[in-house]
């Protein structure tokens, strides 16, 4: 944590990192392709634009918690979509997943005065480290395999027992990694620690079914899910969160107090989009084709090898040095892309690339590489 005699001063966020990269890419006539923050593209579908704009849920304060009807649509879609039953007590709205990831070390740390420390995956999207540092908790990352897994044998015992929660993201953002869920939650129940497992990628799932930590049953473990990736509403703010009936409960009875409310008209849209599976099979063909492509486009280019992630909507792939890629790939294709070093040291052989541009925009930078 860096601090100054006026406190606590924030990193500068990893995007704002890119503006040396940026300048290069925007040099391009038809300027960057933004290929580095994982914002969706595509349309939404109408009908959840429609509920957006005649919900008549404007004037009053909607509920924290989230209104029965979306609770239910919630309810449905985990039927669907795991063949899980959930009753909706164990089941809470929250305002898109990163508000929910970037402030529960606060909410366990009054809820566990003892504990201090939470444990993320070592190659993670950052919110996890700085939910904790946010907190003032202990960051402490979990070294992942050679396969980009949690190395759950790998935790300090003094760490577990001071351990607030565990957080597992799989698919993972970046590496498309699909982490073992069943072992995550035997381990939390195991150490007496809650795993929350962050599962806003799971309809993106390529290899095999989308999974939950759900299917290893509710007790101790809190599943995370959001509507931004799904059903490309990263704008209206739509998140979820289900699972244990005493972490479910004690976070929504203090998310109340603070004013963590999904606006009205938003979850009037959520429950619209939540009906729908439709729009998501035509999202999953999109991705998956345009994950194709740009391996192709970049495996041509550098001479290594970009592969189909397991999930996710990124290609993650070891470059050698990740800034370095990054900068090339900035002046001779106009693409913006991550280094693997904003997902931890961990990642620094690595870049992520986010194939989040309509298929003219790639097969732009295509061109521009000379590659077919
Ligand atoms: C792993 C992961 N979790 C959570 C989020 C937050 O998404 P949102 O706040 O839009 O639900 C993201 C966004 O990129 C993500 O990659």
């Amino acid at each position: 944590m860096t601090t100054s005699s006026r406190g606590y001063v924030p990193p500068p966020y990893p995007y704002d990192r890119l503006e040396s990269a940026k300048a290069k890419a925007s040099a391009h006539g038809g300027g960057a392709v933004d290929l580095s923050i994982g914002t969706p593209c595509d349309a939404p579908l109408p009908a959840v634009l429609h509920a957006l704009a005649s919900s008549d849920a404007e004037r009053g304060y909607p509920p924290s918690i989230g209104t029965e009807a979306l609770r239910s649509a919630i309810g449905r879609w985990i039927d669907r979509r795991f063949g899980l039953e959930i009753p909706n007590r164990l089941i809470a709205a929250c305002i898109g997943t990163k508000e929910f990831v970037g402030t529960l070390p606060q909410w366990l740390k009054l809820r566990s005065p003892d504990r201090d420390t939470v444990l993320y995956p070592a190659v993670a999207y950052p919110t996890y480290e700085m939910g904790a540092i946010l907190a003032g908790c202990r960051a402490v990352a979990v070294r992942v395999d050679a396969n980009w897994r949690l190395d759950l044998a790998s935790i300090d015992a003094a760490d577990a027992a001071r351990a607030l929660c565990l957080w597992v993201n799989s698919p993972s953002n970046p590496t498309g990694a699909l982490d073992d869920l069943g072992a995550a939650a035997a381990w939390g129940r195991e150490h007496g620690v809650p795993v929350f497992s962050d599962e806003c990628y799971c309809e993106f799932t390529w290899k095999g079914q989308p999974r939950t930590i759900l299917e290893h049953g509710a007790e101790g473990v809190v599943a995370v899910h959001s509507l931004s990736k799904r059903s490309n509403l990263a704008g209206v703010r739509v998140g979820f969160y289900v699972g244990d009936f005493e972490l479910v409960d004690y976070l929504r009875e203090i998310r109340k107090h603070v004013g963590m409310m999904v606006p009205g008209p938003a979850q009037a849209a959520g429950v619209v989009a939540l009906d729908d599976d439709e729009h998501v099979v035509v999202q999953r063909d999109r991705y998956r084709r345009r994950l194709e492509r740009t391996a192709k486009i970049l495996t041509s280019w550098s001479g290594i090898e970009f592969t189909m992630p397991d999930g996710g909507f990124y290609l993650w792939t070891e470059v050698g040095d990740g800034w370095d890629v990054t900068d090339r790939l900035a002046a001779e294709g106009g693409a913006l892309i991550s280094p693997g070093e904003f997902y931890g040291t961990q990642g620094s052989r690595s870049v992520r690339v986010a194939v989040v541009q309509p298929d003219d925009r790639i097969e732009l930078v295509a061109r521009r590489l000379g590659v077919s």
